[in-house]
C-alpha cells in the first residue's frame, strides 16, 4: 500500500523567504515516486521543510525516508569523548543531545547557542541536505533558526556580488558550531592559518542554477589573497548582510518533528536552553560526493 499520494500532501510556507510544513504524509510509510517527485520540488523552493506528528518514525526509518534524498554521510567527528552509546547507533545517525549518562554526554552540541553555520563545510564535499528529528524538546528555548543564502546573495550590492565572484573562503575545521574544539585540532590563533576545506564564497546550486553566497561560518573564516585585515571587513560586511532577519526563519520544535534543510543553501543557529531540560535528537547527514 502506497500513503500520502500526492493529492494529499500540501506544502504551506513557514518563513517569508524560507521554510514550508509539509502536511498528509506518514515518514514511516513507503513513499511513491509521486511523493518523492513533491517533495524534491518543495525543498527546492522552500529550501527547509517541516514534517510534524513523527514520533513513530524510528532510526531505520529516518535513515530510509533520508535515502530518498541521497547517500547519507557518516556523522562527523565529535568534539569530546561520547558516551559509549553514541556508538552503538547505526553511523549514519548524529546524536545531537544535552542527554549525559553517568556524566557522559550521549550527543554533541549541549544546551549552549551554537552560531551560524552550514554543517560540515569544513569538508571539501559537505553534505547537500541535513535531516533532524526531534525525539526529546525542552518547554522553551533551544528553537533553531534557518537563512536563505540566495535570498542573501541576491539582495547584495552588485558591487559587492563582482568584488566576491572569484573569490574563495577557508572554512574553520577546527571548531563545532558550539565552539568546542574537535578532538585531533590545535587551536586557531590566526585565520590565515586556519585548517579546512576551501570553497567559493558564490555558489552556484546545482538543481537551479542560482547563485547564493556561500559562508559555512564565521570562526577562524579567511579569505585567501587578501590581508587580514581586508579578509575580516569583507566576512564582517557579509555576515551581517546575511545574517538580517528578513531572510530567516525560526522553528520551535515539537517532539516528532523532522526538518530537513538543504545545507548548500542556508545556514542554521540553535538558542540556548534549560540545562535541565532535556533534548534529545538524531540527525542524518545526505552525501554531495558523487555516488
Ligand atoms: C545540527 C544543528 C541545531 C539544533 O544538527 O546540525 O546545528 O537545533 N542542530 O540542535
Ligand atoms: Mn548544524
Amino acid at each position: 500500500m502506497t500513503h500520502a499520494a500526492t493529492q494529499q500532501l500540501r506544502a504551506i510556507p513557514l518563513g517569508k523567504t524560507i521554510g514550508a510544513q509539509i502536511d498528509g504524509i506518514d515518514l514511516a510509510a513507503p513513499l511513491d515516486d509521486q511523493a518523492v517527485a513533491f517533495l524534491k520540488d518543495a525543498w527546492e523552493r522552500h529550501l527547509v521543510l517541516r514534517f510534524r506528528g513523527q514520533s513513530h518514525l524510528s532510526l531505520q526509518g529516518h535513515i530510509a525516508f533520508s535515502r530518498h534524498f541521497g547517500a547519507l554521510d557518516k556523522r562527523p567527528i565529535a568534539s569530546k569523548a561520547m558516551h559509549a552509546s553514541a556508538q552503538e547507533l547505526p553511523e549514519e545517525i548524529a546524536v545531537i543531545s544535552n542527554v549525559k549518562i553517568d556524566e557522559q554526554p550521549i550527543g554533541g552540541l549541549g544546551d549552549g547557542e551554537s552560531v551560524w553555520h552550514a554543517d560540515m563545510t569544513y569538508n571539501p564535499a559537505p553534505p547537500r541536505a541535513a535531516l533532524l528529528h526531534a525525539h526529546e524538546v525542552p518547554a522553551s528555548g533551544g528553537d533553531t533558526q534557518f537563512l536563505n543564502l540566495y535570498a542573501a546573495y541576491e539582495s547584495l550590492p552588485e558591487e559587492l556580488q563582482q568584488t566576491i565572484a572569484a573569490l574563495e573562503c577557508v572554512h574553520d575545521a577546527s571548531l563545532n558550531s558550539a565552539g568546542e574544539l574537535r578532538l585531533g585540532f590545535a587551536r586557531v590563533t590566526d585565520p590565515r592559518l586556519t585548517v579546512g576545506a576551501r570553497h567559493p564564497l558564490v555558489r552556484i546550486h546545482p538543481l537551479t542554477g542560482r547563485k547564493s553566497l556561500y559562508l559555512g561560518r564565521r570562526r577562524n573564516a579567511y579569505v585567501p589573497g587578501l590581508s587580514l585585515a581586508d579578509s575580516e571587513e569583507l566576512l564582517d560586511t557579509l555576515w551581517a548582510h546575511a545574517t538580517q532577519d528578513a531572510y530567516t526563519w525560526r522553528q520551535q520544535w515539537q517532539a516528532g518533528d523532522l526538518v530537513a534543510w538543504d545545507n548548500r543553501v542556508t545556514l542554521h543557529r540553535r538558542d540556548a536552553f534549560d540545562p535541565q531540560a532535556r533534548r534529545l535528537m538524531y540527525r542524518t547527514q545526505v552525501s554531495d560526493r558523487a555516488q
